[in-house]
């Protein structure tokens, strides 16, 4: 109820004068108490809400608001192992009060990563890092292999923006027909939950309300992806278009891109694409506007991430009601992922048979996959959807430079997939499903041979216990405490109770409200079944 009243009054100021961006700038400006007592005022809210939401994020928080440099410390930098030396060299040109972090900045092809001045980078040695800071912040570029084993629908050029745009027009007053053609190509939502996208708009377009909301989540919180980040920096058109008849087709005036603040190139470039489209006049009646996230994965869970839009705190929402049908300020909402809305061009360009073509029969069409630093070649590569996983190995990551036992696939919520069981899955939702794994956002972080497992599932439970946003106790709870078992059996004369932490596992797995902490035990439970030998010791 009162974060009804909350998102009520946060409404009427809405996205051209967001509560959340106000919030943002006051940290940023580390401005007074006053100032944040004035936003208050202005908002007809209590101070307290002001204060919930600015110490909730990474970058706004108090304790954050020196840092001038941020260290990658996601899970592929994290493996490769790069980031102590160059904390190290970084540490020759800043104070320790102005270094802070950022859960993985997209460079998971490279790694040595980090953010600074509004650019992220890549330095091994101390000389390319000085050669950065002394270049008047030349942009370094973020540049990997891209490639596709089939017909590209993500990765193909665009000829003519205007011939692109023109089919929007073709489609704009035949919602049906544009339903209906999604439906025939049963596109799934590529955010990781795979559900089917057409159910959405036709959800949406059957409420009856004057205000309606497109949303795109672009937060890409799995350290690892980065195949949002290339759709933005390479396709936005593709997004734009998707976003632009998604609100045509369920009758909205208005689509939002909530972009991660780590990706500071994806925000400029999509940017520019937006002012493109409004200076050759290629849309109408339908504005865009950009969220900057500011450093939290829980904010990717969609219900989540309206609550940040709205500028309270962002804890997950119960549902139903589901976003379709009380979203963004609580109206009827398309929320999908960077991904999914790509797709959309290609499906009404070429039908949605076509499509359904492309794949197998319960997951049609291609899917983005983010490759890292342990290839050969890493990068990002469209795959046709059923295509043997061991086939993408070797045609496009061209095998691994060094020797690897394990790779984490879909996140830090996917699986852990022991090596010799990569011969066995396919690039589809059912064929990880079915041996116990997760197709996710389809992100590839390799596990090394000499990387102690426990320290891998000891990361993911900090992760967790670090992003929850507190809503519910076994994640708020459980993930510390097993966070604290795992850490201890490493440094104190202590072994942990496999019963009890079964135990937890299944609470966390049954008892949580959303995916964060109910999926956290499947690549737990994975690296206990695959990789008992290494991991016995440390259990009683
Ligand atoms: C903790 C958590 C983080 C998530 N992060 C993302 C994300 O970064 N991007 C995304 O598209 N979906 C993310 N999701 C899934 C979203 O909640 C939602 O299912 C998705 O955005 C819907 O879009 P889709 O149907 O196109 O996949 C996350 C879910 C959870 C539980
Ligand atoms: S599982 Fe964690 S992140 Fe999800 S609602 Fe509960 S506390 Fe929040």
């Amino acid at each position: 109820m009162a974060n009804k009243n909350i998102r009520t009054l946060s409404s009427r100021k809405g996205l051209n004068d967001n509560l959340f961006e106000n919030i943002a700038k006051l940290s940023n400006e580390a401005a007074t108490e006053q100032d944040f007592h004035q936003l208050s005022q202005k908002f007809m809210i209590d101070d307290s809400v002001v204060f919930g939401t600015s110490t909730f994020y990474d970058f706004l928080k108090p304790e954050n608001r020196d840092k001038k440099i941020h260290v990658c410390n996601g899970t592929a930098c994290m493996v490769a192992n790069t980031q102590k030396e160059l904390s190290i060299n970084i540490s020759n040109h800043f104070q320790a009060n102005e270094i802070g972090h950022a859960a993985c900045v997209g460079h998971c092809h490279t790694n040595s990563a980090f953010m600074y001045n509004e650019n992220t980078y890549s330095a091994k040695t101390n000389e390319e890092l000085k050669n950065i800071f002394t270049s008047n912040n030349k942009k370094q570029g973020n540049k990997y292999a891209i490639g596709s084993n089939t017909t590209p629908i993500l990765t193909s050029k665009i000829d003519n923006l205007n011939d692109f745009y023109a089919l929007a027009e073709e489609f704009s007053n035949k919602p049906e027909q544009v339903i209906e053609e999604l439906k025939i190509s049963n596109l799934r939502g590529r955010g990781g939950a795979g559900f089917p996208f057409w159910f959405k708009l036709d959800a949406v377009s059957m409420e009856d309300y004057a205000q309606k909301y497109i949303v795109c989540n672009a937060d890409e919180g799995d350290p690892g992806a980065y195949s949002d980040m290339y759709l933005m920096e390479h396709q936005p058109h593709k997004v734009l278009f998707g976003m632009y008849t998604a609100g045509k087709c369920v009758g909205a005036d208005t689509g939002v891109l909530y972009i991660r603040g780590e990706y500071p190139d994806s925000i400029r470039i999509v940017n520019q694409a937006i002012e493109e489209l409004q200076d050759k006049n290629l849309i109408q009646n339908f504005k865009f506007k950009i969220i900057r996230g500011q450093g939290s994965y829980v904010c990717g869970e969609e219900t989540a991430l309206l609550n940040s839009i709205e500028g309270l705190r962002p804890e997950v929402r119960v549902r139903p009601p589901y976003p379709a049908q009380y979203g963004l300020y609580g109206k009827p909402t398309v929320l999908s992922n960077v991904e999914t809305f790509a797709n959309i061009h290609w499906i009404l360009n070429n039908g949605g048979k076509s499509y359904a073509e492309l794949g197998t029969k319960q997951s049609t069409g291609t899917k983005l996959v983010s490759l890292d630093s342990f290839f050969n070649t890493p990068g990002m590569y469209e795959i046709e959807m059923g295509t043997p996983i061991q086939t993408v190995f070797d045609d496009f990551g061209k095998g691994f430079k060094s020797e690897i036992k394990a790779l984490q696939i879909g996140g830090p919520l996917g699986g852990i997939v022991p090596l010799h069981k990569i011969k066995d899955l396919t690039l589809d939702f059912e064929s990880l499903n079915n041996h116990g794994f997760l197709l996710g956002h389809a992100s590839f972080v390799s596990i090394p041979t000499d990387f102690p497992m426990i320290k891998f599932i000891e990361h993911l439970m900090k992760f967790t216990a670090d992003e929850s946003c507190g809503k519910c106790y076994p994640c708020r709870i459980g993930a510390h405490r097993g966070f604290e078992m795992l850490q201890k059996a490493q440094n104190e004369d202590y072994k942990i109770d496999r019963q009890l932490f079964d135990d937890l596992m299944e609470t966390l797995e049954i008892g949580s409200l959303c995916a964060l902490g109910g999926g956290v035990p499947l690549p737990i439970k994975n690296a206990l079944q695959y990789f008992d030998k290494e991991l016995k010791r440390y259990f009683a």
